[in-house]
């Protein structure tokens, strides 16, 4: 930190707000946002924080429960403090831009009990210009190995009554619809009982995070976590009439409390991302910023890339997972009989192989090739179901990955564990081994179903640490993670590259099944602003066949151009074709798929409000091309594009696919128009997306002045 900040940092510290004579402050590195802190009379924490000059969180307390020991929330001395700047530059091995600045400033209060047994616990504030974030450390205590959480209270007291972009915060899983109210209006108790989720425990009037909030002014609020290690999930409790939120962790009924941690440690980050307009969510780097830098060093075995695979096939009922469809679990090796319609044969997987090869897609994922899935759902029992080594008869692994390797295809691998962690984690050494040995650097795992044992919750710390040591098993065998049903992103792919994408929302496959026919046209465009802020989505886009002829009561509430700018609305470093082979053979829309990048030099928000549409750029890192997707909700809308984030003097050819005349996601979905015109930087173009529609643009650099 350079003298003069050294100097502006402790005289603000002095001096701070004039009615809150002893506050700590800490402001972000423009001054733009700003925390302070102070106790209150009584020894209280007490911590607020501005934007500008508003205040966006009002006075707001923090404490913690325990088993075995008296709470932690008032009775406390401050017995030191300091400030630290940091100003950083760092690279992300794939990503939506390259380059990540990580300036701030912190803040360390250090606190100490005036009565016995006179505990101390440090909190850290970061000031960012994007917003604020802060975590506690626990220090070593006399005679005490470890500590047993009941709750943590950690509150922020709103300032006003914003419209909020909510899902329930429910314990078991995050693939809920959006719901947009008041925050006095907030009713998570309502989305229980939902028929189409294998699991959900909703305990609470509670919201999961990200949970993204707006002011009749258009300040954006989106509050979440960041570096979630060792520790449990955080849901923000409503209270509807004080508009106050207050931490709320997710339990283990099994074990009984919260957290159990050695001491010392710290906790994740509290994150409130602030922004001025809804683009600048987007843009906010926040939550990779509050990790730790990459520690599993060389990540160059893994590419990023566009995939397809024997999925929606399954999901729209044309095949099947299990091999014999009437077995049970323990006949599957003696007398199997195939019942025609598996997916994962390797027929149908070389048939896959082949399409990837000729359409610039990399990646195959094969859902259904290991035995076990004749009783992997509706069944309490699901111990030692899955085997992660044995293929079906009909699949043979070693040929289908060396003939990908001809092809220049990579397999995806993939895991369904039914929520039974136990069964995974016996098996997991020699799984990745096995991915080692065959070249396979990524997998999918999944785990439908409540978690055996009784108990757990997937948001709970036992299953956090579940995650965490799939990730690092695939660290050491070099292998990347596409986790479904997984718990939620908090930035860890900073630290752990191979945290290349998970689900954590309701993807593409609701539209297939759903029992309330699909996702709304609104529900990405809310995405865009909520969970995709957490980290990169495996949303799976690229549905062409949109009526879907088999399953007469879904569709999928889109228009085809929108199907195409998913690719480069949706961050994720693996981008699905999900559709089947044939439905994009023949198709000129298919085009833009086969161009389109997965990863990123740049990224430039173009417009955008939630729920509502959002536009957004990206600058590919290998070629330097560009490409620009817009998607909407159920309202048609007009938008002008101007180029002004192309490079200078670059003249490119831009391939414009939107919504046709009379293109409509309901009875018109497939109606696109394809027009090829150069454009430079800072030329227009007026662009119209039809009710649930949207657009996507290549431009491919021509020629260099
Ligand atoms: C749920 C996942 O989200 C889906 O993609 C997968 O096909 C099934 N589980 C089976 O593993
Ligand atoms: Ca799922």
């Amino acid at each position: 930190m350079n003298k003069l900040l050294t100097l502006l940092f402790l005289v603000g510290t002095l001096i701070s707000c004039t009615e809150k004579q002893t506050a700590l402050l800490v402001s972000s590195p423009s001054g733009k946002n700003s925390i302070q802190f102070q106790l209150s009379a009584d020894g209280t924490p007490q911590y607020w924080v501005n934007h500008g000059e508003k205040m966006v969180i009002d006075t707001s307390t923090m404490g913690f429960d325990f088993k075995d020991q008296a709470s932690l929330k008032d009775h406390l001395k401050i017995i030191g403090n300091s400030t630290n700047t940091v100003n950083e530059t760092w690279e992300m091995p794939w990503g939506e831009q390259k380059n990540v600045v990580n300036h701030y400033n912190e803040l360390k209060v250090e606190l100490e009990e005036t009565q016995a047994p006179n505990r101390k616990i440090n909190v850290y504030f970061r000031a960012y210009d994007d917003g604020i974030g802060f975590r506690y450390e626990f220090l070593p205590q006399q005679g005490i190995d470890s500590i047993i959480i009941m709750d943590e209270n950690t509150t922020f007291q709103l300032t006003k009554d914003y419209t909020t972009f909510w899902i329930p915060g429910d314990w078991d899983i995050y693939e809920h619809l959006y719901n947009t109210s008041k925050v006095s209006e907030v009713d998570a108790i309502a989305k229980r009982n939902n028929a189409d989720l294998a699991q959900s425990n909703i305990p609470e009037n509670a919201v999961n995070t990200p949970v993204t909030m707006r002011s009749d002014s258009g300040l954006h609020l989106s509050f979440h976590e960041a570096n979630l290690t060792d520790y449990a999930g955080m849901t923000l409790k409503v209270d509807t009439e004080t508009l106050e939120l207050t931490s709320e962790l997710v339990g283990s009924d099994r074990l009984g409390y919260k957290v159990k941690r050695a001491l010392p440690f710290k906790t994740p980050w509290r994150t409130i991302q602030i922004a001025d307009k809804a683009t600048e969510l987007i843009d906010s780097k926040l939550i990779v910023n509050l990790n730790e830098p990459n520690k599993i060093g060389d990540v160059s075995w893994f590419k990023p890339k566009k995939y397809v695979g024997i999925w929606w096939e399954m999901h729209i009922g044309k095949s099947t997972w299990d091999y014999a469809a009437s077995q049970d679990m323990n006949s599957f090796t003696t007398d199997a009989k195939p019942h025609g319609k598996h997916g994962a044969t390797t027929e149908n997987t070389k048939h896959y192989i082949d399409f990837a090869a000729k359409n610039n897609i990399t990646g195959v994922l094969v859902e259904g090739w290991n035995t076990g899935w004749e009783h992997w759902i509706g069944f309490e029992d699901r111990e030692g179901v899955f085997d992660f080594i044995t293929p079906y008869p009909d699949y043979d692994l070693e040929e289908v990955t060396r003939y990908g390797k001809e092809k220049g295809v990579e397999l995806i691998m993939h895991h369904e564990t039914s929520a039974a962690p136990r069964t995974y984690e016996q098996q997991l050494d020699t799984a990745y081994q096995l991915m080692h040995k065959l070249g396979i650097h990524s997998v999918k795992t999944g785990y439908v179903g409540k978690i055996i044992p009784k108990g757990e919750y997937h948001h709970g710390q036992w299953m956090v640490n579940h995650y965490r040591k799939v990730v690092e098993m695939g660290a050491k065998y070099q292998v990347a993670v596409n986790a479904h049903e997984p718990i939620k992103a908090t930035g860890l792919r900073r630290t752990y590259p191979n945290v290349i994408a998970r689900e954590g929302l309701r993807g593409q496959e609701f539209n297939a099944w759903a029992s309330d026919g699909g996702n709304p046209p609104e529900h990405l465009p809310i995405v865009a602003f909520t969970r995709m802020l957490a980290g990169p989505i495996d949303f799976t886009p690229g549905v062409f066949d949109i009526a879907l002829p088999t399953k007469p009561n879904n569709q999928i509430n889109t228009t085809l151009a929108q199907q195409l700018a998913l690719y480069v609305v949706i961050y994720s470093p693996i981008q699905m074709a999900c559709d089947l082979p044939e439905n994009y053979e023949g198709q000129p829309a298919f085009q833009f798929i086969r161009d389109v990048g997965v990863d990123w030099d740049e990224t430039v928000v173009l417009n955008g409000e939630v729920g509502d549409f959002v536009t957004i750029a990206r600058k590919e890192r290998e070629t330097g091309n560009w490409f620009v997707g817009g998607i909407t909700d159920e309202q048609a809308r007009d938008l002008v594009i101007n180029f002004d984030f192309l490079d200078d003097g670059i003249t490119y050819d831009a391939i414009i696919y939107k919504d046709a005349e009379g293109a409509h996601y309901k009875d018109n979905p497939t109606a696109i128009s394809i027009e090829k015109i150069e454009v430079n930087k800072g030329s227009n173009l007026s662009v119209h997306l039809a009710e649930g529609g949207g657009f996507a643009i290549s431009l491919m650099k021509k020629s260099e002045l």
